[in-house]
């Protein structure tokens, strides 16, 4: 695997230029892919109402934020989604490509019902609600969105785990031919995978996300499914996921694997513990206006009442 340092976050969401410039310089000498494939085709943004509407209604939750959501515009145009390329327009120009329908989740692992589940039959629940939730990415900027999910536990709970049964592993769809990103060495491992403790997963603020503003989710926010954990960094809330599975074993994450020392296996969001390269005491709130200024990140990225109490004893520093 090449020698690789997770390249973010671009020079104008820190104030370290130097750094901003490692980056450019990386992404020059990466191999088979010319920096100026990065640049997004801005005249094909699409607005909301390209987008289609989730049929069924949508419940309010207690856990959304009063916090003013991001417009969609902002929600759908600075992502990190690597299939499709490493700048933060690019999934907006080449996630087009990618076929959600059929779609359908692959459960297995410890369970005595291993089983598929049809994307369908999530879009069609009378369990969708809506949760607005602040993504906190590890690369200090955040923003408010207002996702449509169901309640991961609600799904995990129609499996008989097994009693060894103590994490759950989540994988993004492999297919090159349509994921641009995936036909070029940046030194990530496909599939991209992601793990939670169990407990982590059951918590009801964990979600599968299907939709953003009442509408199915955008290709380049992870359709038609990805998972969002609020309390915790933003590279935990994999994207487009084709496999969960039951394990004994805590799960290799990408992350992870690509930088031990700055990307640990919790990630929870902690302006206590910097990321070695750069400070989590603050983030740039993205957008223009009222967003675009910086505040304060909370620890658990603000549900600490929620969650602390799931890592009581544990030493979070060494379990960053
Ligand atoms: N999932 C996959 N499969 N590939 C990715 O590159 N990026 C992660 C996460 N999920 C990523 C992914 C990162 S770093 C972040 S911050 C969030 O998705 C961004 O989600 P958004 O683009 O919807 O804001």
């Amino acid at each position: 695997m090449p020698v690789y340092r997770y390249p973010m976050p671009k020079g104008s969401e820190i104030t370290d230029e130097k750094m901003f410039l490692n980056r450019r310089q990386f992404m020059v000498s990466a191999a088979g892919f010319a920096a100026g494939a990065t640049v997004p085709t801005i005249g094909h943004a699409k607005t909301i109402d390209d987008y289609k509407a989730l049929n069924v209604s949508v419940k309010n939750s207690p856990y959304s934020t009063e916090d003013p959501a991001n417009p969609f515009e902002d929600i759908t145009t600075h992502n990190n989604f690597y299939e499709f390329g490493t700048g933060k327009g690019d999934p907006a120009a080449n996630a087009g490509t990618l076929t959600t329908d059929p779609w359908s989740i692959k459960v297995g692992g410890l369970v005595n019902n291993p089983g598929t589940i049809d994307i369908n039959d999530i879009l069609n629940s009378l369990e969708l609600e809506e949760r607005i939730y602040r993504l906190r990415c590890v690369e200090a900027w955040s923003m408010v969105i207002p996702w449509v999910g169901i309640p991961l536990a609600s799904v995990l709970n129609k499996y008989d785990q097994q009693g060894d049964a103590k994490y759950v592993s989540f994988e993004t769809l492999v297919r090159p031919e349509e994921m641009i990103g995936q036909r070029n060495a940046f030194g990530l491992d496909w599939p991209y995978v992601e793990g939670l403790r169990l407990d982590e997963a059951m918590h009801p603020l964990t979600i599968l996300a299907v939709g953003v503003y009442g509408k199915q989710m955008p290709n380049q926010n992870g359709a038609p499914i990805r998972l969002v954990v609020p309390w915790k960094y933003g590279f935990k809330s994999i994207k487009s996921i084709v496999g969960i599975k039951f394990t004994a074993e805590q799960p290799a994450t990408t992350w992870n694997l690509q930088g031990p020392s700055e990307y640990g296996f919790y990630s929870n969001v902690n302006p206590g513990v910097d990321h070695p390269r750069w400070s989590q005491k603050t983030e740039k709130i993205i957008g223009s206006g009222i967003f675009g200024s910086r505040r304060q990140t909370e620890q658990f990225n603000g549900y600490k009442e929620q969650v602390a109490s799931l890592y009581e004893g544990m030493d979070l520093v060494k379990n960053f």
